[in-house]
């Protein structure tokens, strides 16, 4: 059932939702917007991995849970719905976004005690939003090619001649890239990270959409090396072929900075149309087994050191992680992609 609410939506969102909402089994008949009996999810991961976890929310609480799934551009949409807000929770690929949307003041603060499980780096300050799993970027290469032993042990070293053509980076504009450069601002300031990115980008030999392309490639030979999150690692571990793939977490040695750690997680709308179902979604959403549920499917991480990670999956407190917090990448976010074009790598393809 869709009410009149919903066709007030432009046809592109109308459909994105119909097709969206569609696989979901849908738990009574309540009347939509703010009924408390419904839960708006504005979701920007692989509804792959999303899917299972909402659908097991209606079918626990008994609540009807709408799900527009979409990419960067929700960040855009949930701006743009300010005064006229849609969605209750949004869950994200990227702590950058949700920081974003925080300062934005579009999301709403939250004491949960729950929120206690996830370490303060890996949430907002207020708890708007709270990350559940961890996406370190590392580096993917073939071992048929080279050997753990030839990688480089620095993302600084890709931009050196030596790894010209040898291996393949996103667009700039892929929500990991961003957040990534957003953090090695942070880290290096602005000057040396937009030297490090024009060398990344001169040197690549391919520059690609999204990861899959890049694990693909590499698990096939046609590049030694790919700049990836982690979980791409695994995804070609378990192909039937093209797996002999190995990862390097980059700048480990004493001193150095560590590999960027970002998070999935979820964020609590402001003002959404069913608050109280929100709040109750987030808790759910902290319980231990939805923990799992939650970066399992998708080969992450838990951030919960209490939850152990994926067989074969590093655990978050055996590698160097970028001291930062999260939260802090905030300022850094927007102006990313601007340093990012500066720097001559495109934000499309
Ligand atoms: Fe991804």
């Amino acid at each position: 059932m869709i009410n009149s609410k919903w066709l007030k939506y432009s046809l592109f969102t109308a459909v994105a939702f119909i097709m969206a909402a569609l696989p979901f089994t849908l738990v009574g008949c309540a009347p939509g917007g703010g009924s408390e009996g419904e839960l708006v999810v504005y979701n920007a991961r692989s509804e792959t991995f999303v899917k299972p976890l909402l659908e097991q929310f209606e079918s626990e609480m008994g609540i009807r849970v709408r799900v527009l799934s979409g990419r960067e551009e929700l960040v855009n949409q949930i701006e743009e719905e300010r005064n006229n807000v849609r969605a209750d929770i949004f869950i994200s690929n990227d702590a950058g976004a949700m920081e974003y949307l925080r300062r934005q003041d579009l999301l709403a603060p939250n004491d949960a005690p729950a929120l206690g499980k996830i370490d303060q780096r890996f949430r907002a300050a207020d708890g708007s939003w709270v990350g559940l799993s961890a996406r370190a970027r590392v580096l993917i290469y073939n071992k048929n090619l080279i050997s753990e032993e030839e990688m480089p042990e620095s993302l600084r070293e890709l931009a050196d001649p030596e790894w010209a053509g040898r291996f393949m980076i996103t667009r700039g504009g892929n929500i990991s890239m961003v957040t990534h450069v957003a953090a090695l601002r942070k880290a290096w300031g602005d000057e040396e990270t937009r030297t490090w990115l024009s060398g990344l980008s001169e040197n690549a030999g391919a520059i690609t959409g999204g990861h899959t392309d890049i694990r693909r490639a590499v698990g096939a030979g046609e590049y030694l090396i790919g700049l990836v999150n982690n979980y791409y690692y695994h995804l070609q571990l378990e192909e039937d072929r093209d797996n002999n793939v190995g990862a390097v977490y980059p700048d480990q040695g004493e001193g150095e900075i560590g590999t960027f750690v970002n998070v999935a997680g979820v964020a609590l709308i402001n003002d959404g149309p069913n608050k109280e179902t929100a709040r109750a979604f987030i808790d759910w959403i902290l319980e231990d087994e939805q923990q799992h549920e939650f970066s399992y499917h998708s080969k992450e991480t838990p951030l919960n050191p209490d939850i152990p990670a994926p067989e074969g999956a590093k655990p978050i407190d055996r590698y160097r992680a970028m001291d930062i917090n999260l939260a802090d990448l905030g300022p850094h976010w927007p102006d990313a992609k601007e340093l990012i074009q500066e720097s001559g790598l495109d934000l499309g393809i």
